[in-house]
């Protein structure tokens, strides 16, 4: 028997249940993977705190991973080719990653970078392809200077590499109490600044002559909605991955891996992100791993908003 975590119903984390389950044996063109690592977001949590339309309950939590294939079902490829036993491999866009082992298909399962271990893999391709798509929509292209707030974050360390592979520069907000969020910053090719009062000012400051042509905005605050709506002459060069209602009434852009439109490009980023991962151009700081079994505690770390680097479960 398997063990796997499932929301019962929308409602808090602490409504999670783990629990045995028989794994299926892969059908056609799908695989069965050991879970070495899964990978943790705010969307783990926030998809099921609440009711929404469509969603089925009990929900497997969930959506990245990495693990060691087990089984191969009729007319498997994986999404980067051939997929056999013994593959080290990782898998997004999954449901029911928090896991010892998982049934999945097969096109949604990628060579695992040799240079990423597991817990690393698990965690690049949700925030990786969502940097990817934010870039896209908001037209940003070498020589470019972008703000970016939260840029410690999972999703902004993977922006800041992503726009120094491509030439765009990048000023990124952090806690103006944590040296290590400035540190991290720096060490991705972007230029920190403190968020809070005065943010706008700073911005100006180190932006110099050039001007913030885009803004990439992971936090959702209203700080960062006015400071990128005051620096930025575009609003359809502003997204916000996390307010849609202000998104909507400030004309700007927002994007969700839950639209059709996002989720096909993310999809096709897969392959991109991995291939930047596997040159070294793309790394994924990991702060903390738990043993699976301490879901909770460890999803709970990640959504008090500081984590410090991406949080991986090993079962
Ligand atoms: N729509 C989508 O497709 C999509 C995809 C991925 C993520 N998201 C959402 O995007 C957000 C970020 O995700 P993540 O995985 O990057 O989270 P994360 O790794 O937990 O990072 C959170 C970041 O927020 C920063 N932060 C906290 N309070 C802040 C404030 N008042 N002002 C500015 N920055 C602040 C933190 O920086 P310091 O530690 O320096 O304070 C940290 O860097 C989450 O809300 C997530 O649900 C949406």
């Amino acid at each position: 028997m398997a063990k796997r975590w499932t929301a019962p119903a929308p409602g808090p984390i602490d409504g999670w249940s783990f629990d045995e389950v028989d794994v299926p044996a892969p059908g056609a063109g799908e695989v069965t993977i050991r879970v070495r690592a899964a990978g943790i977001n705010p969307a783990d949590a926030k998809h099921v705190a609440h009711a929404r339309p469509g969603a089925r309950f009990p929900v497997p939590i969930g959506y990245e991973l990495s693990g060691e294939v087990i089984a191969v079902g009729p007319d498997a490829r994986g999404g980067s080719g051939e997929v056999s036993v013994g593959d080290e491999v990782v898998a997004f866009r999954v449901q029911g990653a928090y896991a010892t082992e998982i049934t999945v298909a097969a096109c949604d399962v990628f060579a695992k970078p040799a240079r990423l271990s597991h817990p690393e893999a698990a965690n690049l391709l949700l925030a990786g392809t969502t940097a990817a798509e934010m870039i896209q929509v908001t037209r940003a292209v070498e020589g470019d200077t972008v703000l970016l707030h939260a840029a410690s974050g999972a999703v902004g360390v993977s922006l800041l590499q992503q726009a120094r592979d491509l030439g765009i520069r990048v000023i990124g907000t952090v806690n103006p109490d944590a040296e290590d969020s400035a540190e991290r910053v720096r060490r991705y090719g972007g230029l920190p600044v403190a968020y809070g009062d005065g943010l706008r000012g700073r911005v100006e400051d180190v932006a110099g002559d050039a001007p913030i042509v885009a803004a990439w905005d992971a936090v959702g605050t209203d700080e960062a909605f006015d400071v990128s709506l005051a620096l930025v002459a575009e609003r359809d060069r502003i997204v916000t991955i996390v307010d849609p209602e202000r998104a909507k009434s400030e004309g700007v852009l927002w994007i969700a891996g839950a639209r059709p439109e996002s989720a096909r490009f993310r999809d096709i980023a897969r392959a991109r992100v991995l291939e930047l991962a596997a040159s070294g151009a793309l790394e994924v700081p990991v702060a903390r791993t738990y043993p699976l079994a301490d879901a909770i505690e460890a999803v709970r770390f990640v959504m008090e908003g500081h984590p410090g680097g991406k949080v991986a479960l090993l079962p």
